[in-house]
């Protein structure tokens, strides 16, 4: 539970690692607070299944597979 609202209505944020535990809880949050979230993991599976509970829940969200030490 967050106990303040941050606006994040029109900002784009990429997570990686988005598709674990810890940054996908990140992720479900910016998203809540009103981000456009993508979601970057080695994992494309592990991407999808985040940004696919986000989506499910009313915000914005795509799963991305992506090496982030070789972007
Ligand atoms: N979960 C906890 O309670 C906890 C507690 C203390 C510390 N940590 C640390 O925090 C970090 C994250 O923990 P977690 O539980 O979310 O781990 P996790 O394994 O669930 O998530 C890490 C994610 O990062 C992705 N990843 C790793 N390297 C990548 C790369 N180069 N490019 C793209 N994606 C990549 C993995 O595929 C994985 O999905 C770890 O270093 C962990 O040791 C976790």
């Amino acid at each position: 539970m967050i106990p303040f609202k941050i606006d994040l209505t029109e900002k784009v944020v990429a997570v990686t690692g988005g598709g674990g535990i810890l940054c996908g809880i990140f992720a479900e949050a910016l998203a809540k607070c009103g981000a456009k979230v993508a979601i970057l993991d080695f994992k494309e599976e592990a991407a999808t299944k985040v940004a696919d509970k986000i989506n499910a829940e009313g915000g914005t969200a795509i799963g991305v597979a992506a090496n982030v030490l070789e972007l």
